[in-house]
């Protein structure tokens, strides 16, 4: 790997800026709400995982630099047109609830449940590409934090049973919110590839759910609720869903990245807003409302993977679109397996036609 520009913050913010600017048309950038404001900055479109893929199919620029996680980028890049290039300024950037469902196991796993009953799968969009596109093969769609209740709906006009996956969290929240009673409810266990499932538990279950979570959201607890609601007495508590069912029973609201960001901007002069979600996000509402309302955040929980995308990686991607095969700027392009694109494609369009 070769040494990055060692350039002061002005001078990297201005080279990007002038890139941007020699690039033109050619380039857009996306970037997730978790990103860094220094790298925030400097991108075109930013919204939440739901907003960001429907924007692509409507990106007409050559190449699409993603500032967000890996599997943002590996959606984008199987939803980019033909010839568009995704790039992912820093490719360790992953997720690592993402990386708790691994696609074999995902496959063995829905092949068992599979043999009494229809079960149809329903993967949270964070996850490989792979696993969507088991998810399409078997039948199943997408689904973001922004729309997990609907979609679980959808899934289970499909078929009798339904396998939710990788985080149990956002699971057992959307089911409560659709009434599925608690019993009908089963945590698989996926244990040495899936030999010591309890079949008789999974072929009565309506919900069947893969043990996975988020560990920035897993940091959240009840107490850390009561002593932020001691200190600012009359605040609201708003958490994503990825919270455990306790801080998400507890708290006053819970809702996707951008239903948070509309329920601050919405929120009346003078409220106290305490947020449980990753840090980046929560610090820009506090600024953005400063004066009007006061954003707490629950706790300071941050995605590093997330954080690992600075102002450097983006301008190095950057150079790397002006000047390609120039050895100092090495690629940065996501691409998608071919054998697994059609059914992913079609687990993401699933959910893209129901969201009409
Ligand atoms: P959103 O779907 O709300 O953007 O969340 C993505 C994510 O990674 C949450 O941790
Ligand atoms: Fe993944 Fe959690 Fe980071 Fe979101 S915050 S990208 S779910 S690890």
């Amino acid at each position: 790997m070769l040494p990055l520009p060692d350039l002061n913050p002005k001078a990297m913010d201005d080279r990007i800026e002038a890139l941007r600017k020699t690039l033109g048309k050619r380039v857009t950038i996306l970037g997730h709400h978790y990103q860094d404001d220094s790298v925030i900055r400097h991108v075109d479109l930013r919204g939440d995982s739901l907003e960001l893929a429907r924007k692509v199919k409507d990106i007409e620029s050559e190449h699409i630099v993603f500032c967000g996680v890996y599997f943002m980028a590996e959606s984008a890049a199987l939803l980019a047109r033909r010839g568009q290039k995704v790039h992912l300024p820093e490719m360790s950037a992953n997720c690592v609830m993402a990386q708790m469902a691994p696609a074999d196991l995902v496959e063995r796993v829905l092949r068992q449940c599979n043999e009494a009953r229809k079960v149809v799968p329903l993967a949270y969009v964070n996850s490989s590409v792979a696993v969507k596109g088991v998810t399409g093969k078997f039948g199943g769609a997408v689904c973001t934090s922004a729309n997990a209740k609907k979609m679980m709906d959808w899934a289970f006009r499909q078929a009798e049973a339904v396998l939710f996956l990788p985080d149990k969290n956002l699971a057992w929240n959307s089911a409560d919110l659709l009434g599925i009673p608690e019993d009908a409810r089963h945590m698989v266990n996926i244990r040495h590839g899936g030999a010591e499932m309890d079949m008789n538990a999974v072929n009565d279950a309506r919900l069947i759910m893969w043990p996975g979570c988020c560990a920035i959201h897993a940091r959240f607890n009840v107490r850390q609720i009561e002593s932020r609601r001691a200190e600012h007495p009359g605040a609201r508590v708003m958490v994503h869903p990825e919270c455990s069912p306790a801080v998400v029973a507890k708290a006053d609201a819970a809702g996707s990245t951008s239903f948070i960001i509309k329920y601050v901007a919405e929120a009346k002069e003078g409220d106290t807003v305490i947020v449980g979600t990753e840090i980046n996000l929560v610090e820009r509402l506090a600024e953005q409302y400063k004066g009007k309302v006061t954003v707490v955040p629950l706790l300071e929980s941050e995605c590093s993977h997330m954080d690992r995308t600075r102002p450097v990686h983006l301008l190095s991607v950057l150079e790397s679109i002006a000047d390609p095969g120039n050895p100092a700027w090495p690629p940065c392009i996501v691409t998608v397996d071919p054998g697994v694109a059609a059914n992913a494609t079609s687990s993401l369009d699933r959910m893209l036609k129901e969201m009409q």
